[in-house]
């Protein structure tokens, strides 16, 4: 059976990528920042729940060690967690650089923190496997070209947080060869990050998480997909 983490699980698209993958077989970690909201998620989704704040490097660290005493390797990575970050839609020029620290806390650090910190089990892994949640609103492709809905949401933080994260996945594919890393835009999703506005449903955005999650050792990595197939940055 292999072993799975989904940070930022108890709701939204992580909440389903982890019922996806338990549906699938894998032995699910529910990572969740809150104890009370991740334990009672595992328990829907019959996984094993990890207290883990991406923010928090001692969090981070202790997940990883709870992984490795039990599993000993992990096979799926999906760092999912994300914040919509100071929502300043169209107001550039009043975000400031603590809105920025914030946002990249949780959508770049974040996943470096979990990363670097799970690389050793993954490493141990078998075909391991990592997909970064990131964004149609981070491809600099997207956001330039006025035909595309991604033009009209100008955003600061989030959106540069995305740009940045499929960047840090590329570095990531290219360090590490034996590992497929790959970001991946779910595309508008209802759930509490858009105060359920997007046009999707989760089990709609789950799909490209789930599909990237399940590739094996001969698939794709260093690229960046959607549900259509790979996305221009
Ligand atoms: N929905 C969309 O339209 C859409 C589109 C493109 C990309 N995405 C990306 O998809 C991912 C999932 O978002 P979602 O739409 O499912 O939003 P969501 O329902 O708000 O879920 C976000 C999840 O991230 C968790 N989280 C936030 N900060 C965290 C931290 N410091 N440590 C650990 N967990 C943390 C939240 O936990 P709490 O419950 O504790 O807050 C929650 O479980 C995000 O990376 C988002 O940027 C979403």
């Amino acid at each position: 059976m292999t072993t799975a983490l989904i940070t930022g699980a108890n709701k939204g698209l992580g909440f389903e990528t982890a019922r996806r993958l338990v549906e699938a077989g894998h032995a699910v970690y529910v990572g969740a920042r809150d104890a009370h909201r991740g334990r009672e998620a595992a328990t829907r989704l019959g996984a094993r729940f990890v207290q883990l704040d991406v923010t928090d490097e001692d969090s981070v660290k202790a997940a990883a060690e709870i992984v490795r005493a039990d599993a000993g390797r992990l096979d799926v990575l999906v760092n999912n967690a994300g914040i919509a970050g100071a929502r300043k839609l169209g107001r550039v020029g009043e975000v400031t650089g603590a809105d920025m620290m914030t946002t990249y806390d949780t959508n770049v650090f974040g996943v470096v923190r979990v990363t670097h910190a799970f690389l050793p089990l993954l490493e141990a892994g078998d075909a391991p496997v990592v997909v970064n949640v990131g964004s149609g609103l981070g491809s600099v492709a997207a956001t330039t070209d006025p035909s595309r809905v991604e033009f009209r949401v100008t955003v600061l933080d989030y959106n540069s947080s995305k740009t940045a994260l499929v960047m840090v996945t590329s570095q990531y594919a290219k360090a590490y060869p034996a590992i497929r890393f790959n970001a991946v835009d779910p595309g508008y999703t209802a759930t509490d990050l858009n105060g359920h506005q997007g046009s999707q449903t989760v089990e709609e955005g789950a799909e490209i998480i789930v599909r990237m999650a399940s590739i094996g050792a001969d698939g794709p990595t260093g690229g960046f997909f959607d549900k259509a197939g790979p996305v221009a940055w």
